[in-house]
């Protein structure tokens, strides 16, 4: 997929209000000579990302996963408009659909997900919650290849934060997200940069396999 005589093109899906989509389309635009959002993709017509993405000029697509009778027939149309976009890379950033074994497969070291704890902690929902109801001090996300187990793909970066003692599940998750928006583009610049593979089901940085994942505060971007 990848196109070594121009720059990446990348696909960013999406869901909801974007705020990580946001933060890429800023980093883009600092950074243009290295990627491009060649498109938006939402599984919801009234996503706000959207409206992020048109502000910048970005092609939008909406594929309503509810117009589909299964997961295979969504995919496959996802696939497709991937395909024809001729994207080197996929990122998804808030897509709130499960999506199948094949077309996991089909992308695989092709498609980053960041999702908010610190795998392997709380893969699925709820996740600051979970982390306040079982009293931990840290929390995080976490920023992975993904594969076709949910949540499961090898990391590549986390971002860690505090819990505080009156921390509430909204204050947590404003903290992560916060994060969130600082790693996300770092990833992605390694990706552009061509620093970042996917070999033998592990995620390699610099030709180094990752045996840990690398830890925000501690990255030397
Ligand atoms: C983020 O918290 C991300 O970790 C999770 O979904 C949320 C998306 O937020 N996967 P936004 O739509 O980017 O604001």
């Amino acid at each position: 997929m990848q196109n070594s005589h121009s720059i990446s093109r990348i696909a960013i899906l999406i869901s909801g209000s974007g705020s990580n989509l946001q933060a890429i389309i800023d980093h883009q635009k600092l950074h243009s000579d290295l990627y491009e959002i060649a498109l938006v993709i939402s599984n919801k017509a009234d996503a706000y990302g959207l409206v992020r993405a048109q502000k910048a000029n970005i092609p939008t697509m909406v594929i309503e996963h509810t117009h589909y009778n299964d997961r295979e027939s969504f995919d496959a149309k996802l696939q497709q408009a991937l395909e024809e976009a001729k994207i080197d890379f996929i990122v998804l950033a808030g897509f709130m659909r499960i999506l199948t074994k094949g077309f996991t497969q089909h992308f695989l070291g092709k498609m980053i997900n960041i999702h908010p704890s610190l795998l392997p902690k709380y893969t699925g929902l709820h996740t600051h919650q979970r982390a306040l109801d079982s009293s931990d001090k840290e929390h995080g996300l976490s920023i992975h290849f993904v594969t076709p187990e949910l949540d499961n793909g090898p990391v590549i970066l986390q971002a860690v934060v505090k819990i505080d003692p009156n921390e509430t599940e909204t204050s947590l998750r404003e903290k992560v997200h916060q994060q969130e928006h600082i790693a996300y583009p770092i990833v992605i610049e390694w990706f552009a940069l061509g620093r970042l593979s996917f070999k033998d089901n592990q995620a390699w940085l610099d030709q180094k396999r990752l045996i840990q994942p690398q830890v925000l505060s501690k990255t030397i971007i």
